[in-house]
């Protein structure tokens, strides 16, 4: 048991929720208080944490912390008043697991022995909300808002409302919209509170600050310390990088990894981390802080009037009017072009809430009445937004009837929303995690990034006369614009043709990251943590996993993982030719007499066209004397007996007995690396087949029993996305 925090002790999150309250007395009434504390990975977590803020203050008028739980101490939740109510916002990562900054607290309060500062081991005071992020993909669906609230019944504690649960696959939004209300009203009714809050109050104070220092003003640096560097000219941030320090990693090199000719793109990238101190291991992820096209920082701008040269270089400095609710999500001062082009997520789908809150600025009635419309039921704003995945920008501009495909710059006419309304609706724009497809051992001061990018066409709607159009996706876009960018003559290349397809199909394209374009400013030469003697850079930081080989090349290996699921395996692979160049130079060219098996199972379309590292692995097959087997299903070119596609499930199928032996006699390691949504599923349905035949039983039963079996060893280990 910790012991009980001291007085003013900034860990103590009670005594901070009584000096916020203090401080903001005039908008707090009824004597009640909330903190939202949020387990988030990505920021979505963190994001809903906030909206629930706003909304306890816009409704009731009542204050609230927002809250990271990795920087409180839980033992003194024996002493929250039971006039207050805690909110616990909590995304299930991975295999059922807690978010990072959740796992602290998630420990401490699961232990079977735990007790809380007055010594007792009941909260039969504390008040709860709970809404749970997960995705119906995953085996464990929002297993810890389940266990979390579960568990805090146990102790005596009273949920307000429903547990509320999001599905980030499908319905996120629409989860949280249906559940929120409900709980609302359940929370004034269990708390006593009437509606009629402090209604909607500005979060934040927005001034233009044109006489700042010019090397004190942000251009898309992330940190202070990011901006000091550049400040300084050298570009490189100082101390450990992090989510909240990421690295400005030069690009080194990067190459289109499917055959050319084809309408898809693959990425290969490699990060320079030369001198940065970052390090990292075979299964890591990587953050890669992407930027906006100039095509939609430009709509924005134009949307809000500020797409003149004098407005887009304006330098604005936002406060926040109500720091224990709303931090300013990203540094100031900066200019609005910064704004748009880094810092805020003006790229994703238009939300049906925001877009219904905006009607109340629309310049013409026309336009009021298509916003109302569209943010007033599900099904309107699935067919009229989601469907064709408008951005906001491009919401906006439908609304007054300008034209949204167009070609910047535009000409929109402008829509008189505050400037702090934007900061409080548009999210900040995140880092996009990527598995490492190199390994340390052999690639110390370099991180490799195995990326599809995404792109694909919305499905026409006849009803509403809409041609299909096309999405990009950010991040690997922007990937492969830097791509594109560094390659050759290391200049941007703004001419859409040249990336390989994408763009030239009509509809919408994404434009180049327009990286030169930043604005020069004084020491001599382009700033900004992007382009610095011609070398381009991009943000990254490295997030640990538990993705990794075992420690003795004398446990065999199976790996299965299909298009660009293939990534961490590759990194894996060179992690064990690192080992083998050490043991042969040690132990002669025998050293890998007693290594066992590595089996990679891979699979692609066709053998010319998306086999990706094609040359490497017979070089590392080479190199490991054979101990490394490939098998890959060219799902287009093979075939079944009855005609169907060949999968590497299929393969797995093939080789059953020899594999289930490995398993079970020679306790293999097993990872599935790719697509959650049919591809993992299938392969671990084979998976049991296999193991239930080799027991002489059933898949259902011995198959379903021995699967557990791994996984609860940790020998079955997975690195899925949907
Ligand atoms: P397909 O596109 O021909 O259907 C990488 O994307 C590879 O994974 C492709 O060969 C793709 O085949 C294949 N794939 C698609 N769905 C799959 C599934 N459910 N299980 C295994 N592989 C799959």
């Amino acid at each position: 048991v910790k012991p009980s925090v001291d007085h003013g002790d900034p860990r103590d999150f009670v005594q901070k929720m009584d000096r916020a309250i203090v401080e903001f007395d005039s908008i707090c009434c009824q004597g009640k208080r909330c903190v939202m504390f949020y387990g988030s990975q990505t920021g979505t977590a963190e994001e809903y944490a906030l909206r629930l803020a706003k909304e306890a203050k816009s409704r009731f008028g009542i204050s609230s912390l927002v809250s990271d739980p990795e920087e409180y101490e839980f033992n003194i939740l024996d002493q929250v008043p039971e006039s207050n109510v805690l909110f616990f916002v909590m995304a299930t990562y991975g295999e059922g697991e807690p978010t990072d900054n959740s796992a602290a607290f998630m420990e401490f309060i699961m232990d079977p022995s735990v007790e809380f500062s007055k010594g007792g081991s009941t909260l039969e005071n504390l008040h709860y909300v709970i809404f749970g992020l997960g995705n119906r993909t995953y085996a464990y669906y929002n297993e810890i808002a389940r266990k979390l609230d579960s568990r805090l019944t146990e102790l005596g504690a009273k949920r307000v409302g429903e547990r509320g649960e999001g599905d980030d696959d499908k319905s996120m939004e629409e989860d949280y919209l249906a559940w929120k209300d409900g709980m609302w009203e359940s929370f004034s009714s269990t708390m006593g509170v009437e509606e009629g809050g402090a209604g909607d109050v500005p979060d934040f104070s927005v001034t233009e600050v044109n006489a700042h220092p010019a090397d004190k003003v942000y251009h898309g640096e992330l940190s202070p310390r990011a901006l000091i560097a550049s400040a300084s000219g050298s570009n490189t941030p100082i101390g450990s990088y992090d989510s909240k320090n990421p690295f400005p990693a030069p690009v080194l090199t990067s190459k289109e990894l499917f055959a050319v000719g084809g309408d898809r793109n693959c990425v290969h990238i490699e990060f320079d981390i030369t001198g940065s101190g970052m390090s990292y291991q075979h299964g890591d992820h990587v953050g890669v802080w992407p930027s906006n096209p100039d095509k939609e920082v430009d709509r924005f701008l134009s949307v809000l009037g500020l797409a003149g040269e004098d407005h887009r270089h304006a330098i604005v400095s936002i406060e926040s009017l109500d720091p224990a609710l709303a931090k300013v999500p990203f540094p100031t001062p900066a200019t609005y072009e910064a704004i748009f082009r880094h810092y805020l997520d003006i790229s994703a789908i238009a939300s049906r809430q925001t877009i219904a809150f905006l009607a109340r600025y629309a310049p013409t009635d026309q336009a009021r009445d298509r916003l109302t419309r569209w943010g007033s039921s599900k099904e309107i704003y699935a067919d009229e937004i989601d469907g064709p995945a408008l951005k906001l920008g491009e919401v906006l501009q439908a609304a007054v009837g300008d034209e949204v495909d167009g070609e910047a710059p535009f000409n929109s006419t402008v829509w008189p929303i505050p400037f702090d309304r934007i900061v409080s609706l548009v999210p900040r724009l995140g880092p996009r995690y990527y598995s490492i497809s190199s390994s340390s051992k052999l690639y110390p001061s370099s991180i490799h990034v195995t990326a599809v990018v995404l792109k694909y066409q919305t499905t026409p709607s006849f009803a509403h006369k809409r041609m299909p159009r096309w999405v990009f996706g950010l991040s690997t876009n922007f990937i492969l614009n830097v791509r594109i960018a560094s390659s050759g003559t290391n200049t941007p290349v703004e001419d859409h043709s040249l990336s390989n397809g994408v763009g030239t199909l009509g509809g919408e394209s994404p434009s180049a990251v327009s990286l030169a374009k930043m604005p020069k400013y004084k020491l001599g030469g382009p700033r900004g943590h992007y382009i610095k003697e011609n070398v381009y850079k991009v943000p990254i930081h490295v997030r640990r996993s538990t993705f990794r080989l075992p420690t003795s090349p004398k446990v065999p290996v199976i790996m299965i993982g299909p298009g660009t699921g293939v990534a961490p395996f590759r990194g894996f692979i060179q992690e064990r030719v690192a080992l083998a160049r050490k043991a042969k130079e040690k132990n002669g060219p025998d050293a890998l007499k007693d290594w066992a098996p590595i089996h990679l199972f891979y699979g692609c379309r066709r053998e010319h066209e998306d086999y990706l590292y094609a040359e490497e692995w017979p070089q590392y097959a080479e190199e490991l004397d054979g101990k490394f087997n490939i098998h890959v299903a060219f799902s287009r070119e093979m075939k079944k007996p009855d005609g169907s596609k060949v999968y590497v499930q299929d393969l797995i199928h093939d080789l059953r007995a020899d594999l289930a032996k490995l398993i079970l006699d020679k306790r293999a390691y097993i990872y599935i690396c790719g697509d959650a949504k049919s591809m993992q599923k299938s392969v671990e349905e084979e998976l049991k087949i296999m193991l239930g035949e080799a027991k002489g039983g059933s898949a259902q039963v011995e198959g379903v029993k021995e699967f557990k079996l791994l996984k609860d060893r940790n020998r079955l280990m997975t690195d899925v996305w949907s």
